[in-house]
């Protein structure tokens, strides 16, 4: 195999890398060990969020700043860690008193607000499971989630409330009360001010009482079939998220941290809450959406040192152009990394010639809870490969086999990424799919359903999925939510979803669509599926494009190829799928 590496020197007065010497780090590995870095709670105890705010409190660490603020309209507020404990004590407090407890669910459905971060933290000091959903859903993908974890609480805004929630609270009888963090007072039944009732709550708490094995997170995923799945995570997946982000993103003590993915996923949980508490980080949460000017002023202004972004984002800064960096001072960056979807060369040599950083490139999933691969601060960069794996995971190229096991591939061929199953932030189920769980796993190993390479020196690099999931500027989308919505409409008989490739967004949702009889494809019409689709499914998930077929390719069992469908999108002959990916996927 061809490539370049990229070889980068500290500069002057630059602290040594947390991962100095990669081959003994993983030698001498032990999850145990990483696990009695952390304070266990009275007993065996262990709690995320006291991980990531009471620990510094009682280690003198309290004044140190936890959360920079950014809001869209200039506002600039911080949280010590003192403050993030006293108000995930105060927001705990209020959870006990509404009478939610161990392993209840408590869904938030906001952009990047202070509120959530509180929210976040105080749902795992009450023992409760923290659910996140994407402020940019329609009301369609938040019906299915907050019914699908049973959701006893919701905390949101007032506009998103009444814009994608309120009319189907009949259909949510778990949802016992939703919390608004603009609202005043009593809302109406059912409906309550987050700020006023915290009002009435102390804020001591005496430590939370979780247990490793306790549930602690959901995060929703797609697959190609069924409605999106609850991936569950456990207290215990702080050793990783402790460990990765020291070891992976070089973090330490007191950095200022930028995060930018939203923490309506797990990326902006995992490391855009976790990690850099744990780490006794300063996390920079910027509530404003992409603008180039706006994050180079960040970067400059907040003297960000690590910086966690995304390729979608990278290529957006690549088209502002050098110029849009010139004249900021970046010199405060230490290291920047990338994960979500394939990162170019192009985006990592751009990182090191317009950033002075070269890009980091990471790779995980939800089901992961946290990075396995990563290219490191310590070691040449191979641009365009993924990296290799965490000290204490171990990852392979696999193949499956008819009876059920898997082959390992030798280096250079091309398979399903696996992982040995076993390191802490492994997800521990799909929530009410357990026969889902299982088959992901084989042989001891959790296939990851990406397919990928591995070179004779162990670094992985990405091909594509092994299923017909898609991500669209770094959100994962499948196609069951957006095939499903189309055909609600009276005019569609089938529909189905590809990616179709895009300069920014990596791929954009594209939606072919079968009429049924005495319905005519028309503009008018098209425009009207698109309307139909976006206010049901949200900008997040639905099509931007869409294409009438006179009926749609199919298995003999009935089964939509999409792989046709991207055949033809993207001119080539149906016969020649050398590009694409199989044909069968692990849900099949
Ligand atoms: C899928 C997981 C991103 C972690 C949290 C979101 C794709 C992830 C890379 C990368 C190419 C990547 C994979 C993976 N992906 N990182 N560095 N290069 N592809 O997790 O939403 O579950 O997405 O994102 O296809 O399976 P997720």
């Amino acid at each position: 195999m061809d490539w370049k590496t990229i070889r980068k020197t500290a500069k002057p007065g630059e602290p040594a890398p947390n991962l100095i010497d990669y081959a003994a780090a993983r030698a001498s590995f032990s999850w145990e060990a990483a696990r009695a870095e952390l304070e266990r709670l009275p007993g065996t105890g262990l709690n995320i969020a006291y991980e990531a705010t009471d620990r510094h409190v009682y280690a003198g660490r309290g004044e140190i700043v936890a959360l920079i603020w950014l809001g869209k309209n200039g506002e600039r507020q911080t949280f010590t860690y003192a403050e993030l404990a006293r108000l995930s004590n105060r927001f705990a407090n209020l959870l006990e008193r509404l009478g939610i407890g161990k392993g209840d669910r408590v869904c938030a459905l906001a952009g990047r607000i202070p509120e959530l971060y509180a929210t976040a933290l105080g749902t795992l000091k009450a023992g409760a499971v923290f659910c996140p959903l994407f402020s940019a859903f329609g009301p369609e993908p938040v019906r299915i989630r907050l019914s699908k974890s049973q959701a006893r609480v919701l905390v949101t805004t007032k506009a998103l409330y009444e814009r994608k929630v309120r009319h189907q609270r009949d259909d949510l009888p778990d949802l016992a009360q939703v919390l608004l963090t603009d609202g005043d007072g009593l809302v109406e039944p059912g409906v309550s001010s987050f700020h006023a009732l915290l009002a009435e709550e102390s804020d001591h708490r005496s430590p939370p009482r979780t247990l490793p094995e306790d549930m602690a997170l959901l995060h929703f995923t797609s697959g190609t079939t069924g409605a999106p799945k609850g991936a569950i995570h456990v207290h215990d997946a702080v050793v990783a998220h402790r460990l990765t982000g020291r070891l992976a993103l070089d973090l330490r003590p007191a950095d200022i941290y930028w995060c930018t993915a939203d923490p309506g996923w797990v990326t902006g949980v995992s490391y855009g809450i976790v990690a850099p508490l744990v780490n006794g980080a300063t996390m920079v949460v910027d509530e404003a959406e992409f603008d180039a000017r706006r994050w180079y002023a960040i970067l400059e202004q907040e003297r960000v040192n690590v910086w966690y972004t995304a390729p979608t984002a990278i290529r957006m800064l690549m088209k502002a152009g050098a110029e849009a960096a010139r004249w900021h001072d970046l010199s405060a960056l230490r290291f920047a990394a990338s994960v979500g979807e394939p990162l170019n060369p192009e985006g990592v040599l751009w990182g090191r010639d317009v950033l002075s950083q070269p890009f980091h490139d990471t790779w995980w999933q939800t089901e992961t809870g946290a990075i396995m691969i990563a290219n490191y601060r310590s070691q040449a960069i191979r641009p365009g490969s993924m990296g290799q794996p965490l000290p204490g995971v171990e990852a392979a190229i696999i193949r499956r086999r008819p009876d059920g096991g898997i082959d390992r591939l030798s280096p250079g061929e091309e398979g399903e990424l696996a992982l040995r199953a076993g390191w802490p932030s492994m997800f521990r189920g799909y929530l009410n799919d357990e026969e889902r769980y299982r088959r992901c796993f084989a042989d001891g190993w959790y296939l990851s359903g990406d397919l990928a390479t591995q070179d004779t020196d162990g670094y992985f690099w990405f091909v594509g999925r092994s299923d017909d999931v898609i991500k669209t500027s770094g959100h994962m989308v499948g196609p069951f939510e957006v095939e499903n919505v189309l055909m609600e409409h009276l005019a569609v008989a089938e529909a189905g979803m590809i990616g179709k490739p895009d300069a920014f967004a990596g791929q954009i949702v594209k939606a072919f669509v079968a009429l049924k009889p005495g319905y005519t494809a028309s503009d008018a019409l098209r425009k009207e599926l698109l309307g139909f689709a976006r206010t049901r499914l949200g900008p997040a998930v639905a099509p931007r494009e869409l294409e009438f077929v006179a009926d749609l390719p199919k298995t003999r069992s009935g089964k939509i190829m999409r792989r046709l469908l991207r055949a033809r999108e993207l001119g080539l002959p149906p016969g020649d799928l050398s590009t694409l990916e199989n044909d069968e996927t692990k849900e099949d």
